[in-house]
């Protein structure tokens, strides 16, 4: 081999069951199973190029070459794929993210998954979607649902092997999503490390297991009827409590900031009025995120527009599962980038 090269887009996801604990951290083997929702406006697109002449892997991200530190774990997930296939050879890898960094909008999500389509792609893997998704998982534990569409369930599993995602829905029945964008700085408390402390310290967390594990079930029914108003219940009741076990870890912590809980009060002031359903759900950031008919998103918007600046408010449909890219697709990607078109 000379020259390898894949080109791949995976779209971010927005837990609606939260995925937050390891029972394995080596492995990123999570504690409870999962459920999230694709979303269409934010995406990675990751070129990757094994060549033979390489000495050691680059990373571009957005243009701009990474400090060794970010290199270290890019390469560490391209390890993964060589131990399979039993060889080494070098990768030059190309990001470009159409996701808010670190803004709690799950940005690492998209960007393990489409390194791993990339990598499959380019080494012509012959594995399931699946299989693969198992490799994501150890770039990112939320990548792993990145590899499909619409609703998807990342199953806890009992090893590696099955500890994977599979779509549950393709959420095709008027269903959206808005994104409250409180603050896009960088996340002050890496959820990596944030599980971590509160899997050891907080109190609550035995109940955090308990109740997800009913939650899931719960709103796997809800989405099997099409049921909204169960499914955006769940959503906001489960997310509020993975919150409670950030406050009832020793020390105690909170990803909100003090506009968190101004946006969330905003929202329970728009939905009232207009009495719609809209459900909040928040990750390792201080942004909101509000589960919403996809018909209602422009009133809500509209309505949010008057506590919170118009431009914070982005709205999303829900997304595909990640696709290989074409070549032309990747130069007009570039070319996004050059303009400024990124986020
Ligand atoms: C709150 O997937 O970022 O967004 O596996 O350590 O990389 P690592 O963590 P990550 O955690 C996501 C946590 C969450 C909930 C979720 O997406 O399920």
């Amino acid at each position: 081999m000379t020259q390898a090269v894949g080109i791949a887009r995976a779209h971010t996801n927005i837990a609606l069951i939260k995925y937050w604990g390891k029972r394995d951290k080596d492995l990123f083997l999570p504690m409870n199973s999962s459920l999230s929702l694709t979303l269409e406006a934010f995406y990675t697109d990751t070129k990757v190029t094994f060549d033979d002449e390489l000495i050691k892997d680059i990373f571009l991200l957005n243009g701009k070459e990474q400090s060794e530190k970010e290199v270290a774990k890019i390469s560490h997930f391209l390890d993964l794929f060589c131990e399979y296939i039993g060889k080494r050879p070098f990768a030059r890898v190309e990001s470009i993210n159409f996701v808010p960094t670190a803004a709690g909008l799950a940005s690492s999500a998209s960007a393990f998954a489409a390194l791993a389509l990339a990598v499959a792609d380019a080494l012509k893997l012959d594995m399931t979607r699946q299989e693969l998704s198992t490799f994501a998982r150890r770039g990112s534990g939320s990548s792993t649902r990145s590899l499909f569409g619409g609703f998807v369930e990342w199953a806890m599993g009992t090893s590696s092997e099955d500890s994977m995602a599979h779509p549950v829905d393709d959420a095709d029945w008027d269903i959206g999503m808005l994104v409250l964008v409180v603050d896009s700085q960088e996340k002050k408390i890496a959820s990596r490390i944030g599980m971590e402390h509160t899997v050891q310290t907080s109190p609550f967390y035995p109940a955090w297991i308990e109740t997800a594990r009913e939650d899931l079930q719960a709103m796997k029914a809800a989405i099997a009827e099409k049921d909204f108003e169960t499914l955006g219940r769940i959503t906001e009741h489960n997310g509020f409590k993975m919150h409670a076990t950030t406050l009832s870890a020793n020390p105690p912590f909170t990803y909100w900031s003090a506009d968190s809980l101004l946006a969330q009060e905003a929202v329970r002031l728009v939905r009232e009025e207009l009495q719609v359903p809209a459900y909040m759900t928040m990750d390792a950031g201080p942004n909101v995120k509000i589960l919403c008919r996809a018909s209602d998103m422009g009133r809500l918007q509209k309505a949010l527009s008057i506590h919170f600046p118009a431009e914070n408010i982005i709205s999303s449909l829900p997304g595909p599962a990640a696709y290989v890219l074409s070549e032309a697709d990747w130069q007009q990607s570039k070319m996004r980038l050059t303009e400024g078109n990124h986020i």
